[in-house]
């Protein structure tokens, strides 16, 4: 217990860099107080003591701002910023180390009973004023932006922003490390090259690198499935590049030779 507990302190140091010292992340932040009192509410709420999970939780909601239901699932290293407003439902589940600014819903549209609630996975973070509405999943490393709406679920390492909620980056990170590393392999420099980019050369580029990645693994599949066979024809690397072949070259203005 104690060392959940001293994990909860770090993750607090770790989102937020006004913490100073353990002393005042113990007796500063509501929003730690609102995860401990939580977690005791949710032990008695699933050892059936259900009156007495919700006092609880009731009580943390007036000591904190922070309501958070009893039954409700959560992660480790959650973190919780200022605090005062936040209200998650009984059906929400929440992995670890998400964050979740002030104001913040998850809450349900529906008054059937059952999944209701919103589900966050890992490393999610929900800006201030935000509410997530229904029983759909945020996907690992999402983001929602402050006061956004977001009723539909949201792909993982993507940002929603806005009412209703539009996704404005959706990164494949598998993507990108393999562009990056094809990028690296014939020596050129793919920072800033990236899906999402707005410019027609950059985004060329970019489809450049997926194609040659692709025509990559093709060869690689086939020169192992030679070497199977006893050929050596892939035993010799490839020329390497060199650096002076990517050296800016200076191109002289060509003389005017037209006669005046
Ligand atoms: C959504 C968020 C995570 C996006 O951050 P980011 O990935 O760095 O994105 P950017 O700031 O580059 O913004 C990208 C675009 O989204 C817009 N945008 C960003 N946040 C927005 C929001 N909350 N609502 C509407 N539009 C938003 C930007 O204006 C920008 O639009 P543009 O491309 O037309 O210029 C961030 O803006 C946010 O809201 N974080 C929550 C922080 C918070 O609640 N802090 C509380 C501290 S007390």
């Amino acid at each position: 217990m104690f060392e959940r507990m001293r994990e909860d302190i770090r993750s607090v140091f770790h989102r937020d860099p006004a913490a100073r010292n353990s002393f005042e992340v113990l007796t500063c932040y509501p929003g730690l107080h609102a995860i401990w009192v939580h977690r005791l509410a949710h032990w008695l709420w699933c050892a059936g003591w259900k009156w007495l999970a919700r006092v609880l939780s009731n009580f943390g909601r007036w000591m904190t701002g922070i309501e958070i239901h009893p039954g409700a699932k959560i992660g480790r290293r959650f973190f919780i910023d200022h605090g005062m407003g936040i209200v998650i439902g009984e059906t929400a589940e929440i992995g670890d180390d998400v964050t979740l600014y002030q104001g913040v819903t998850l809450g349900g549209t529906s008054w059937n009973a059952g999944k209701r609630h919103p589900t966050l996975e890992d490393g999610v973070v929900v800006g201030a004023g935000a509410k997530v509405l229904g029983p759909f999943t945020v996907g690992a490393g999402a983001k929602i932006g402050s006061n956004a709406v977001v009723t539909k679920p949201v792909p993982a390492g993507a940002t929603a922003v806005g009412i209703p909620g539009r996704i404005i980056v959706k990164v494949d990170d598998e993507q990108e490390a393999k562009r990056q590393a094809i990028a690296e392999k014939f020596g050129f420099d793919a920072y800033g090259v990236s899906q999402d980019m707005p410019d027609p050369i950059a985004r060329a580029i970019g489809q450049l690198l997926d194609h040659l990645q692709a025509v990559d693994a093709r060869l690689e599949g086939m020169c192992g499935a030679l070497k199977a066979l006893g050929s050596d024809y892939c035993a010799k690397d490839l020329p390497a590049l060199r650096d002076e072949d990517f050296a800016e070259v200076k191109v002289e203005p060509v003389a005017d030779v037209r006669g005046d």
